[in-house]
């Protein structure tokens, strides 16, 4: 035994094929809550620190090796990943394993499996607690469920000790109607384990090296065995479809958003939240109806979220607003609003008090302190200064067929409404454009930029080329009610359409 009860090794069975997941991927790598269901039992492993890690991979190894690799760097330690060729049982697989761990391995060997994603760390401490308590040679994980249908059975005799497993389809019609299961998870003697492999035997309905039979050879052996009720039965459950799989995930929510609650969560309806493991969430968060919270997001202190956003890897600040919003790699700063009807792609940052309005598709954008882009456009790779105000239905024009260009719009900017900004340009600070411009040309600092057709009126076309319609009726109605009775001033005919240019922008402000 290592220091401290430690255990020597945990090994997880991963190597089946999950045939009932009727999927191209690996059962083992389907995500629940955000993370692949090995990395689930890989980590509550890790969390025990055992002294070797090794999981037994089997069908698509390639790709689950792959993933268990890229869990080393963030766990901090080696995962060993030994190959069961060919699945002949949970006997077999744990004896391959032991294949690539110390011949001289001594004290305690967990197993557990891949595909029980809720079974977390301080079930498996429990379990190595009972057993170095007991001084167990095998303690073998059990549980007490409503319907047993499936799994091994714990056989005990008259005076309550454990004398065996067995397997559901080996089991004698009295055996089925035990409800004491066998989760598949134990607590070995590492000798005793390598001893009993050896003398397994297929001699079963499944002729297949049963993990399971351990337990009964020790106890022939004369040496101690038992189980360990676990108090939460649905820790223990395992996926083998896709039901399993949803029904699972919808139980690891509802713990999650449990936890958050009471950690000072509002989650207004927690029915239709979804939270991933990797999410933290500060106090007073408010997280809305139809919200999903993808691995990598953070929520600061007192935001709200929703009703219906959905956020990937996204940061967002202390009282920021995220309203039916999708966002994914977004930097969402402190107070700043987002939405309603906004699409926040990677690489975009908002910084404090800046607002993201209705309808706007932001992408490698960075949005300057308490700048505004309120309504209907598309901000793509662009950098808009502090305290700027772009008008409505603006279009960052990045893309020439070919290559992406940079927008740049100094601080405190008044674009008028629907601007195009045709990249690589530059509006100065301070600068103005007028409604409808096509900013072509960068801009001084100060200056209005007019980009646009002049404006001519055709005085009376509708009367002579629309005679006779509804909008010919309508201009000599207004014309009547215009002109008085008696002949009075009249009318300058043909007004210039173009006096001084009024410079003004309609920007929209703070709408
Ligand atoms: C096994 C147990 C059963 C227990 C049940 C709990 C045995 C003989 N039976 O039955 O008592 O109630 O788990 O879920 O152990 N695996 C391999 N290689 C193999 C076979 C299986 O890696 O050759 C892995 C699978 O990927 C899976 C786990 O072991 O993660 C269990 O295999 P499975 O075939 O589902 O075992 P059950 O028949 O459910
Ligand atoms: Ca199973």
């Amino acid at each position: 035994m290592l220091p401290n009860g430690r255990a020597a090794a945990v090994i997880v069975l991963a190597a089946g094929e999950g045939t009932r997941m009727r999927s191209a991927t690996p059962k083992v790598l389907h995500p629940l809550a955000g993370r692949p269901l090995v990395e689930h039992a890989v980590r509550a492993a890790a969390g025990l620190d055992p002294g070797h890690l090794a999981v037994v991979v089997g069908h698509g190894r390639d790709a689950v090796t792959e993933h268990l690799q890229t869990l080393s760097a963030p766990l901090h330690r080696h995962i060993a990943a030994p190959v069961q060729p060919e699945q002949r049982g949970t006997g077999h697989a744990v004896s391959c394993a032991l294949d690539v761990l110390p011949t001289d391995l001594a004290g305690t060997v967990l197993v557990s499996y891949g595909d029980v994603p809720l079974l977390d760390t301080a079930t498996l401490a429990g379990l190595l607690d009972a057993h170095h308590r007991a001084r167990h040679a095998v303690t073998v994980l059990s549980a007490t469920v409503a319907d047993p249908g499936g799994y091994g059975r714990i056989v005990r005799d008259q005076d309550g000790e454990v004398t065996g497993i067995v397997e559901h389809h080996d089991a004698t019609d009295a055996e089925r109607g035990i409800t004491e299961i066998n989760s598949g998870v134990y607590a070995f003697d590492a000798a005793v384990l390598r001893s009993a492999l050896g003398r397994l035997g297929t001699a079963n309905s499944q002729g297949e090296l049963y993990l399971t039979d351990v337990l009964g050879l020790a106890r022939s052996d004369g040496l101690p065995v038992g189980a360990h009720r676990c108090p939460d039965p649905q820790l223990v459950e395992g996926v083998n479809d896709r039901v399993q799989l949803a029904t699972l995930g919808t139980e690891c929510n509802r713990r999650l958003l449990q936890r958050w609650m009471q950690a000072g969560v509002t989650v207004v309806d927690p029915a239709s939240v979804r939270v991933d493991v990797d999410v933290e969430l500060a106090p007073d968060v408010v997280l809305h109806p139809g919200v999903q919270l993808h691995t990598g997001t953070t929520v600061g202190e007192g935001a709200h979220i929703g009703p219906d956003a959905t956020l990937s890897a996204c940061t967002v600040g202390a009282g920021a607003t995220v309203v039916r919003t999708h966002a994914v790699d977004a930097v969402i700063g402190e107070r700043v609003s987002v939405g309603p009807f906004a699409y926040l792609r990677p690489g975009t940052v908002l910084a404090a008090a800046s607002k993201v309005g209705t309808f706007v598709e932001t992408k490698n954008a960075s949005v300057g302190a308490e700048a505004k882009v309120p309504h209907l456009s598309y901000v793509g790779d662009a950098t808009i200064g502090p305290g700027s105000n772009i008008g409505a239905a603006t279009v960052f024009v990045n893309y020439d067929g070919v290559a992406k260009h940079h927008t740049t719009i100094g601080a405190h900017a008044r674009t008028g409404a629907d601007n195009m900004f045709v990249a690589p340009v530059t509006v100065g600070d301070g600068a103005y454009t007028a409604a409808g411009s096509v900013i072509t040309d960068d801009v001084p600092p100060g200056a209005m930029a007019v980009a646009r057709g002049r404006q001519r009126n055709v005085e009376g076309w509708v009367t002579r080329r629309r005679a006779g319609t509804l909008a010919a009726e309508a201009a000599a109605a207004s014309d009547e009610a215009a002109a008085p009775d008696e002949v009075g001033p009249q009318h300058e005919q043909h007004p210039d359409p173009h006096p001084e240019q009024h410079p003004d922008p309609q920007h929209q402000e703070r709408a």
